[in-house]
């Protein structure tokens, strides 16, 4: 991106794409997979850290510009390398695409090609979501079926199923779908379970269906809400979001909106376990402590002092915590995005503590990281025994997703010596200068390139 008078237009187009997160150097080596973060712990964390905007609002956010005539400006968006994911392949797309300070305005008048190279799903699952969008306005749309991932198969069926309902044609042929429908028209859908991702597919396709759709045993999570609100403001008729079922008056045409997201729940919720693992005193600002129930009541459960206020939550822990046992549910139940950070705290809480992943089917990759780090952790199925120590060991440890990366940070921060973390581009994917957000609040925390 060059930088000029604020605005930084974003080299993308098909051939111009940068892989997320990988700045190719001058020589064209990709210092990313050399990178690592370094962090001596036993130091505990004194101040404030400004939470940024959500990043599982903001992508959906962002895809969900595309249903509209004209401009979108999203304000105050973290620099995350899922984000430039997200703005390439819009670009991509036929879209224009710039940043304006730290806002990011879409220009969606240009012919769309509503075709996505498969690296982009590759890159990030949530290019998935274009589909919706595409065949509600421009009728067709063609994408590679995303993969699995380290945390599981991540099956996309509900999305196909319910775009089906919709009155779409859907053809597999070897690993791309091809969506199209002239109209979609409004239906009544049921999802067999409340996923984040076909709630957000379905409801965007939704909104420019011809009447009425239902949605019912929807995901509830707040970044669901934020994007319903966000295509309100474009015009669309949504009702229920936040709800288990979702209305959706279908429309002939959105336009651009000017939108700011949400707080980003879960980048708050791991620095408030920071805090809780090495002790201290940290207030996060920019934070909707009413979209963090269930981390709030665990914390407060290992004995972390945790204050709500006004716009922000403040975290005090001093000694060793109390062990608890976490079980992960969809919203409003406690997030499977805080799993593995809670388990970095179980690994040093006095006690046992009994971790429950129910979302996804193999979310405890973290999970030999840990041991490696002197854990006791014993994985039956899926849950996990955590037995917690008095101390971890710094040790060389790889980052396997974005929330397991997390997860290492906190039980480094906790850990006597120095603890190296490589593979940081799945840290950079969901956390806006955690390096830089931590060491202003005390941390021995540094990020270099490995010769
Ligand atoms: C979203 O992923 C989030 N990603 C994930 O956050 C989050 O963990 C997840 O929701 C659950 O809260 C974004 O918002 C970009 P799902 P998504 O569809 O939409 C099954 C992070 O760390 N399923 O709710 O892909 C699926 O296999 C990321 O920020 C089907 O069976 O999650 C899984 O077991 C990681 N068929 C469960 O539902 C489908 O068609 C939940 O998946 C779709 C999903």
């Amino acid at each position: 991106m060059s930088k000029n008078s604020g605005v930084n237009r974003i080299e993308g187009g098909a051939t111009g794409i940068k892989p997320a997160g990988q700045q190719a150097d001058d020589d064209g080596k990709n210092d990313l997979m050399n990178t690592k973060i370094t962090i001596t712990g036993g130091k505990p964390l004194q101040g404030k850290i400004t939470v940024s905007s959500a990043k599982n609002a903001v992508l959906p956010i962002l895809i969900g510009s595309l249903l509209a005539e004209g401009q979108s400006t999203i304000i105050d968006v973290p620099r995350l390398a899922d984000v430039d994911t997200t703005c390439s392949l819009l670009q991509h797309l036929g879209c224009t695409v710039w940043w304006e300070n730290r806002n990011i305005v879409v220009q969606t008048g240009n012919p769309v090609t509503p075709e996505a190279p498969d690296e982009f799903v590759r890159r990030m699952r949530a290019s998935f979501l274009i589909i919706g969008p595409l065949v509600a306005r421009y009728g067709r749309a063609r994408i590679a079926l995303p993969g699995g991932c380290a945390i599981g198969s991540r099956p996309v069926n509900l999305h196909l199923k319910g775009l089906e309902a919709l009155g779409a044609s859907v053809r597999l042929d070897h690993g791309t779908v091809d969506v199209w429908c002239d109209r979609l028209r409004g239906a009544r859908v049921y999802l067999d379970f409340p996923s984040v991702g076909a709630t957000e597919q379905l409801m965007m396709a939704a909104t420019l269906a011809s009447g009425q759709t239902i949605i019912e045993n929807v995901a509830e999570e707040p970044e669901i809400v934020d994007l319903a609100n966000y295509l309100n403001s474009m015009g669309a008729r949504i009702k229920g979001a936040g709800t288990p079922v979702i209305k959706v008056e279908g429309t002939d045409s959105l336009r651009g909106a000017t939108y700011a997201p949400i707080p980003d729940r879960i980048e708050a919720g791991s620095y408030m376990a920071a805090a809780a693992v090495c002790g201290g005193d940290l207030t996060m600002d920019n934070v909707i402590a009413d979209h963090l129930k269930p981390v709030i009541a665990k914390l407060k459960e290992t004995g972390a002092e945790v204050t709500e206020l006004e716009n922000s939550i403040r975290v005090q822990a001093t000694g060793r915590l109390k062990a608890v046992d976490v079980k992960t549910l969809p919203y409003p139940g406690f997030p499977t995005d805080m799993q593995a950070q809670m388990m970095a705290l179980l690994a040093v809480t006095q006690g046992t503590g009994v971790v429950t992943e129910t979302v996804f089917e193999n979310r405890f990759m973290h999970v030999e990281e840990l041991k490696r780090m002197g854990a006791r952790i014993k994985v039956e199925s899926r849950t996990a025994i955590i037995e917690g120590v008095p101390k971890l060991a710094g040790a060389p440890v790889k980052a396997t997703d974005l929330r397991a990366g997390a997860a290492l940070i906190i039980a480094a921060l906790a850990a006597e010596q120095a603890t190296e973390i490589s593979c940081v581009h799945h840290i950079d994917r969901g956390y806006d200068n955690i390096v830089g957000k931590l060491q202003g609040v005390g941390a021995a925390i540094s990020r270099s390139v490995a010769e």
